[in-house]
This record gives structure tokens, sequence and C-alpha cells, in this order.
């Protein structure tokens, strides 16, 4: 896993619309695997900013959202479909066709989240899943005892997550107590995984995730098990961390060899 520790939550959005816009450009009909919650919204303006100043092109590209409340209209302000369009979609020239989120609204969840995971596979499967992390270590609804092998499903949210998403809501009891969400397996299938986590209130979800043990109790540590996982933190998130020294170090690496510097590297010099 990569960790690139940035200073604040504005460098953190910057360094991940980086990632983003490089797969885009690249390769335009791509499949990107979104987040909705308070991290990426500094992501979500970035590329905004890249559509309308360097003319990002999303015309081709497909996205899945990883979840949805059980029970809310797309037209919901809470809705997890009513925040991409606010946050992105309506900003950008994504195809509306091509935006997907978990239906909330269909009570057989059996074959709504069977057609979600179908049309994910049809799509060419996710080529990168953008992910924050709740303060319980969760990724997308997958709650703490959530299986490593879980696919897309109907989860209930635990009292943590409820008290953590009141805020949008107002009150606790009118936080949904259902949710449609990708399976901790259907985000390990993604190509790459993004992370991205800000603020002190994440630090120990954060070190548990990528320095503890793969745990159902802390489902982002599946990330662990993956081949291609960038976690983009800024200083609070990850100042938990016991190995920030190696992990500045990987990434001074990185850079000298992205910029073809091999003497800096030891290449060539013997
Ligand atoms: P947040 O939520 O970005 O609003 O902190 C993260 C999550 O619960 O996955």
């Amino acid at each position: 896993m990569r960790v690139i520790i940035e200073k604040n939550a504005d460098a953190v959005a910057v360094r991940a619309a980086c990632f983003v816009a490089e797969l885009i450009r690249r390769k335009p009909a791509c499949v990107l695997g979104l987040p909705t919650g308070g991290t990426p919204l500094g992501l979500y303006r970035q590329l905004i900013r890249l559509h309308r100043e360097e003319g990002l092109d999303f015309s081709q590209v497909t996205t899945f959202n990883l979840d949805e409340y059980v029970g809310l209209e797309a037209t919901h302000p809470q809705s997890y479909r009513y925040f991409m369009q606010e946050n992105l979609f309506r900003h950008v020239n994504l195809d509306p066709a091509k935006t997907h989120v978990p239906d909330g609204l269909s009570l057989d969840f059996e074959s709504s989240c069977e057609k979600y995971e179908q049309m994910i596979r049809a799509a060419g499967g996710i080529d990168l899943q953008v992910l924050g992390i709740g303060s319980d270590g969760h990724i997308a609804f997958n709650e703490p005892g959530s299986s490593l092998g879980s696919r897309t499903r109907v989860k209930s949210l635990t009292g943590e997550t409820i008290r953590d998403n009141a805020r949008f809501f107002g009150s606790e009891d009118q936080v949904p107590r259902l949710a449609i969400t990708m399976g901790v397996a259907t985000i390990l299938d993604s190509r790459r995984c993004l992370l991205l986590a800000t603020g002190p209130g994440k630090a120990s979800a954060v070190r548990s995730a990528i320095e503890g043990p793969v745990t159902a109790q802390v489902t982002a540590s599946a990330l662990q098990l993956h081949r291609d996982v960038i976690a983009v933190l800024d200083e609070d998130a990850g100042g938990w961390l016991t190995r920030r020294e190696c992990y500045a170090e990987f990434e001074r690496a990185q850079r000298l060899l992205e910029t073809g510097q091999w003497r800096e590297l030891g290449i060539g010099k013997q």
C-alpha cells in the first residue's frame, strides 16, 4: 500500500484529483467507483475545476457509487443519488445513463443487489475505487463484522454510523437504518483503490486499517490484501501511523522513479 501524507485536506483533494484525472486522460472510457460523505467533497470540487479549466472530459466515464440508503427517493436531499447529483454529476459532462447508484427504493434486495454486481461486471469492472473510511474503520457501509468476502447487499447501520451521519439529517432518528452497499469483496475486485481520510477523528481508524491486523472488525483493513491501494491522508488522519518515515521515504523514491532520476536512486553509479 502506498501511503501519502499531505499537509491538509485541501492538499489531499488536489492529490486525489491528480490520480483520478490521470486515469480519465489515459483511459477516457474508464469506470470509477465513488463514495459520498464529507471526505470526497474536496476531490469533487477539484474534478469540477479540472473539467471547467482544463477540459477534463467525463463523457465516456462510467461511475458506480458505493452505497445508498434504503427508503430514500433520489430527490431526497440526503439520498446519495442526490448528493452525487449536487456535488459532482451536474457540474461535469458525465452521461447520466452511465452514472449508477444502488437502488434504495427496490425492496427486492436480492435481485437489485445482484443486478448492481452484474452492471459492474458488464461495464468491465471498476478501474479506480475511491473510498472514505468511517471512524469505526468501515468502507462503504461494511460495518465492523461484515464478511471480508461480502458482495453488494443490504446492511443495517451501527449506532456509531447513525450518530456520525445524524449531522446530515438533523437528528439520529431521521437516519435510515438500512443501506444497500457494495461488499468488501466487490471493492477488492477494483483494479485500484484510492483511500482518502482527513481530520483527527479518522486517525485511529486509519492506523488500524493500514498498520493493524486484517480483520472483519475493521473492514478497511481488507485493503491490505489488495495489490494496488493508495492512501492519501492529511497529517491529522495519518497522525497515529507509526511508520510515517518509511512511507515518506517510499514516496521520495517513487518521485525519483517517475521523473527518471536514476542516479539519485543509486542506479548507474557502479
Ligand atoms: P465521511 O464518511 O467522509 O463523511 O467522514 C466516511 C465514511 O463513513 O465512509
